[in-house]
């Protein structure tokens, strides 16, 4: 039988009730690392709305992990207790609870989208960075002091994500994803863009990608067999006019990801460098990426990027793209956008008990 946006979808010990996943998306809310109110009422609100999964926005395994002063983290106990009920409260309206575990890497130490995304410096509550090189995200004006890591550092961010990782299965998330797209600190390692290093994280293909391969075995080293362990990686930066990362090396990458213990590779792109020219960002402008790694390797895979409807969303499913549709700013747009397609699409989805009146 052909799957569809409805069916379920079983990785190792987790069934997902449909292909819908929230993508993960920052709020830019979370004083101190700690998640508030909004957290609870945003994440939850996308359960509710009968999503499949419900991921998290990047999470910062370390302060100097964090895109900006007000990004979400989880380098402590009372980080992860501040998650626990978001994840239970998304556990009881039947989705997954996922996180996202993030290193910003280069492009930490950031203000706010609304309040122009200019590195904070130290004196405003920003702090020095950490890159693969000591080049800086090229900022207009003054960006924060970046150096290249030392291999203490590699051990410590490796260390990082994994402590994460057992603070996430606390807090009683089902699925981890690593966060290795975007630009951000894996990424910084995977792209000959932003790593000129020349010792065994730098170079060769072997080399570029070992750190992403160390950190997601370490994830998995502590992650139950049972559960679900995903990899977000930017397939190509999207300048081909350079020595960068391309899909042909994400295709290379994904079954080493898969070895190291990943169940699904969530296929984004772009965000190393500000010279990327998406080529055309319109309706679903990277499934063909998530499309190439499962037809070249068999992997599971996610696509993410312009899903905006539950016909698009389905036939994604349907004609074997990809086996998630993963749902970003239309999320943000209606929180209830898996239930509004069960609906379109004639699919079995309950509404919550408490709505049945404006349903019925
Ligand atoms: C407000 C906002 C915050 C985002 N934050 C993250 C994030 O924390 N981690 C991540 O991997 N991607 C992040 N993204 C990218 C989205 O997850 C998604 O990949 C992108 O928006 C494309 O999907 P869409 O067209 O469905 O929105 C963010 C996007 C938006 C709009």
């Amino acid at each position: 039988m052909t799957d569809s946006l409805f069916s379920r979808f079983s990785l190792r010990g987790t069934t997902i009730a449909n292909r819908v996943m929230v993508s993960p998306m920052c709020q830019y809310s979370a004083p101190d690392g700690v998640a508030t109110d909004w957290h609870l009422v945003h994440l939850g609100s996308r359960a509710v709305g009968g999503a499949g999964i419900v991921m998290t926005e990047a999470t910062a395994v370390e302060p100097r992990g964090r895109i900006s002063p007000q990004d979400l983290g989880i380098w402590n106990h009372e980080l992860a207790d501040a998650l626990a009920p978001i994840a239970a409260f998304i556990r009881s309206q039947g989705s997954v609870p996922a996180i996202q575990l993030a290193h910003a890497g280069r492009k930490a130490s950031k203000s706010r989208p609304w309040e122009g995304s200019r590195p904070v410096s130290p004196d405003d509550g920003g702090w020095d960075v950490i890159a693969p090189s000591d080049d800086p995200w090229p900022y207009e004006g003054e960006p924060p002091r970046t150096s290249a890591m030392t291999a203490d550092d590699v051990d410590d961010v490796i260390d990082a994500f994994a402590r994460a990782a057992e603070r996430a299965l606390e807090a009683g998330f089902e699925i981890a994803e690593v966060h290795a797209a975007h630009g951000y600190l894996l990424h910084e390692f995977l792209s000959p863009v932003t790593n000129r290093r020349d010792d065994a994280y730098g170079g060769s293909f072997e080399n570029r990608t070992r750190l992403t391969r160390e950190v997601t075995a370490a994830v998995r080293a502590v992650w139950p067999d049972d559960r679900p362990v995903f990899v977000r990686i930017s397939a190509t930066d999207w300048l081909p006019d350079r020595d960068s990362w391309d899909l042909d090396q994400s295709i290379r990458l994904a079954p080493l990801l898969a070895e190291a213990g990943a169940d699904l590779i969530d296929v984004s792109a772009g965000g190393v460098h500000p010279d990327q020219r998406v080529p055309d960002p319109g309706p679903g402008y990277q499934i063909p990426y998530a499309e190439a790694i499962r037809e070249e390797t068999d992997l599971a895979v996610g696509a993410v990027g312009g899903i905006t409807t539950p016909r698009q969303a389905d036939q994604l499913i349907r004609n074997g793209r990809a086996d998630l549709a993963i749902v970003g700013r239309e999320h943000l747009r209606d929180p209830y956008f898996a239930l509004h397609a069960a609906g379109e699409l004639g699919a079995d989805a309950e509404w919550p008990v408490q709505y049945r009146r404006a349903v019925d």
